[in-house]
């Protein structure tokens, strides 16, 4: 805890040279996306586990709240993988390195270069939503939604916790490593290192792939528009106006006998859970060097949280959604807006 008041105090004495703030900036997209793909994974399972709650989450996203969220979401995501490449770029070009203060205002301006066109593309669909005088779910309720995801993370933190305490009893507490040590530490470590720069340039055109699709092609107020055509299927209808068909229509494509669209979200899954909570275990421990016990439960919480996502997040993606499902979805949507 002291050093992250430690981090946050001298960041902002500091007063930044560029590269002190591209590295705040940089973590902080990160854990923002993290926070987000907990929530998203989830929900999206809940299509397949509990197509009523899904129309649920689906509402809350579909309210202001969410709809300022995703502009941050995006644009988090798009300067996360711009200054991660810089990152990726230097570390395998060090005789470059005194140009890197300039490569990361570079990052800044190619990241508002690529956000006037969607931010603008995105805000069509906005006003389109808003002006069709759409039922919305209240401010309270969306926060109400998103408390029992609060409760899952305390829990996890609390397991965590626990498990760290009875390993330190079991097999004592060793000193901590400093993040230098980290970095050019042992070959697991080394492992890290190079997976967190791979991942990240196969995640780029996967993640921008998928929020082309869902922010731009398709709009996110469309998932639910009855009628109209579902992106990436040649044309298939969303007839009942549900996300869950919507979600169906994409995941049962077969190009070749091939769920092309499962594969795709399969490969994002994989490489974001082990990328972001292997990211979100350096920050974590980064803060938590003095402690032994809460920094093991730091790795637990992550080792756990990637457990339960990308069981989910499998778990429906090998499921069905069949027209079951879909009727359950139109009820819940006839029910929430009625
Ligand atoms: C607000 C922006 C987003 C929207 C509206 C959105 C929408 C969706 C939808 C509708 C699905 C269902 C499957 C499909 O139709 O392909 C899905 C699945 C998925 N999305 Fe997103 N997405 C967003 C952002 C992201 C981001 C930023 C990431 C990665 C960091 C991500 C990762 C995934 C993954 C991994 C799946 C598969 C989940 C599973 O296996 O159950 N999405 N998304
Ligand atoms: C879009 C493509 C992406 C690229 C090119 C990329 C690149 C990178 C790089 C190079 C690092 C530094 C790793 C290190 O310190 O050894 C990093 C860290 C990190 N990334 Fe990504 N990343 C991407 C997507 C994501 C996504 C989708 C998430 C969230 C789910 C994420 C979360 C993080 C976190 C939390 C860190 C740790 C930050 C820190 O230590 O300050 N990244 N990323």
């Amino acid at each position: 805890m002291t050093s992250l008041v430690t981090t946050v105090t001298e960041t902002l004495r500091y007063r930044g040279a560029i590269g002190q703030w591209s590295w705040v900036l940089h973590r902080v997209s990160g854990l923002g996306v993290v926070l987000f793909f907990v929530l998203h994974v989830i929900d999206t399972s809940w299509a397949v586990f509990y197509p009523e709650k899904y129309v649920e989450a689906i509402a809350s996203y579909q309210s202001p709240l969410f709809t300022i969220g995703e502009f941050f979401l995006v644009a988090a995501v798009v300067y996360h993988a711009i200054n991660g490449l810089r990152i990726i770029f230097f570390d395998y070009r060090p005789h470059l390195w005194r140009y890197q203060q300039r490569a990361a205002i570079y990052v800044l301006i190619i990241t508002v270069v690529i956000l006037i066109p969607v931010f603008i593309l995105m805000f069509g669909h906005v006003l389109n939503f808003y002006n069709s005088n759409p039922q919305i779910l209240g401010l309270g309720e969306v926060i109400a939604a998103q408390l029992p995801f609060l409760g899952g993370m305390a829990a996890a933190l609390i397991v965590a916790i626990l498990f760290s305490v009875i390993y330190g009893l079991i097999a004592g507490d060793t000193s901590t490593k400093s993040v230098g040590e980290r970095n050019s530490g042992s070959p697991i470590e080394r492992f890290w290192w190079s997976f967190m720069r791979i991942s990240g340039l196969l995640i780029v055109p996967l993640v921008f792939g998928h929020l082309t699709i869902m922010h731009v092609l398709q709009g996110v107020f469309d998932i639910t528009a009855a009628g109209s055509t579902v992106v990436g299927t040649g044309g298939v209808i969303n007839e009942t106006g549900t996300a869950v068909e919507f979600i169906a229509n994409r995941w049962n494509l077969l190009i070749a006998g091939v769920a092309i669209w499962r594969f795709y979200d399969f490969a994002l899954l994989a490489l974001v859970a082990a990328h972001g909570f292997n990211g979100l275990r350096y920050v974590l421990t980064d803060y938590t060097m003095s402690s032994p016990v809460l920094r093991r439960a730091m790795v637990y919480l992550c080792v756990i949280a990637a457990t339960v996502l990308l069981t989910l997040g499998l778990g429906a993606l090998i499921g069905t959604i069949d027209s079951g499902a879909i009727e359950m979805a139109q009820e819940a949507a006839a029910n929430l807006h009625p």
